[in-house]
């Protein structure tokens, strides 16, 4: 379904934690201090609010005006010992909650052993993901395997992006020149939605992003495949004049495994016909879409860096079309994962 830049962050999330079942309290074995400083907090405020509210309503309730009583009633000036009640017992709250807050602090910035490591970095307007121990390297979705925690480094390389999958974990701010560490894991498999949570630009609201998780021999599958893996020869025609173009027109950008295309400055689209999004997860990846995408991608989401190709028919796109598609590893299907 095609969304407009007007489509906020939040509005969004909102949107898809309704229509996904999004689980608010993660409920994988890793960093579970969050989950139970949540419930604390939640706890602490819910017996804040009763007796806050409850005393207020016994109050009005209590001294309300009766028939008759024109009267005003005592005046009190100061009382030192509930001055002292009620700044105590705040004081006492925050204290005990900053404690639990520095300790879960302290934890969930331990590296857990065995984590998968994944560097993202985010550029105006899409995620790089790389697998710095796999070779592998992604944009705008990123598998991980179903059981296994990942610490995803995570760095901008222009202006202040946020990394946020709400379904798996909070968000951290990929700052330029610093790392941030995110450590997740997902408990099932499934097509988990990620947003840029830190306002960036034009199109910030449009900067989304994908977690593929898969059962763990599917991920091992995906991995052996991928590194075994170069472009297949184009097996039509019109694939393989799509090939000499994306090779003259496109490769300084973009990098397909086993060919000469090795630009980095834009996705690596090595397995793009494995890819359920286009323009970092905001479009259906379908051959009309993609054809508009390479035509002009400023005009489907504003900002883009990617120069326009008005320059190239239909034809031409028809066979940039062909060749992208047939870059995939077989015997995988992403859109089959329950979405989150
Ligand atoms: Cu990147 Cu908002």
């Amino acid at each position: 379904m095609p969304r407009t830049v007007s489509n906020v962050g939040y509005w969004t999330v909102a949107g898809s934690a309704l229509a996904h079942n999004v689980t608010i309290l993660s409920d994988a074995p890793v960093n579970q201090e969050i989950t139970s400083l949540l419930w604390w907090v939640l706890v602490f405020s819910i017996v804040i609010f009763g007796v806050v509210a409850g005393a207020l309503a016994y109050t009005i309730w209590k001294f309300r005006a009766q028939p008759g009583d024109d009267e005003l009633p005592p005046q009190v000036h100061g009382n030192d010992r509930m001055e002292i009640v009620w700044t105590a017992i705040p004081l006492l709250i925050v204290m005990v909650l900053f404690v639990l807050t520095a300790q879960t602090l302290v934890k969930i910035k331990q590296p857990i052993k065995g984590a998968l490591p994944i560097e993202a970095t985010g550029w105006q307007f899409w995620w790089d993901f790389q697998y710095p121990n796999e070779g592998l390297r992604t944009a705008g979705e990123l598998v991980i395997p179903v059981g296994q925690p990942v610490e995803v480094k995570i760095t901008s390389g222009d202006v202040i992006h946020s990394f946020w999958p709400p379904s798996l974990t909070g968000k951290a701010d990929a700052v330029p020149g610093e790392n941030n560490y995110l450590r997740f894991m997902a408990t099932k498999a499934g097509n988990y939605y990620g947003y840029c949570a830190e306002l960036c630009g034009a199109s910030h609201a449009n900067m989304r992003f994908r977690i593929i998780a898969l059962d763990r021999e599917d991920y091992d599958r995906f991995i052996g495949a991928y590194r075994a893996y170069e472009a297949p020869p184009p097996a039509t025609e019109q694939a393989d004049r799509g090939r000499q173009l994306f090779n003259a027109q496109c490769a300084a950008c973009h990098t397909v495994k086993g060919t000469p295309a090795r630009g980095v400055i834009g996705p690596d689209l090595s397995l793009f016909g494995l890819r359920l999004t286009l323009g970092s997860g905001v479009w259906e990846n379908t051959p009309e879409n993609l054809k508009r995408w390479i035509h002009d991608s400023a005009a489907m989401k504003p900002g883009s860096r990617m120069p326009a190709f008005p320059q190239l028919t239909d034809a031409d796109l028809e066979a940039l079309s062909a060749y992208l598609y047939s870059l995939k590893l077989d015997g995988f299907d992403f859109a089959q994962l329950p979405r989150y």
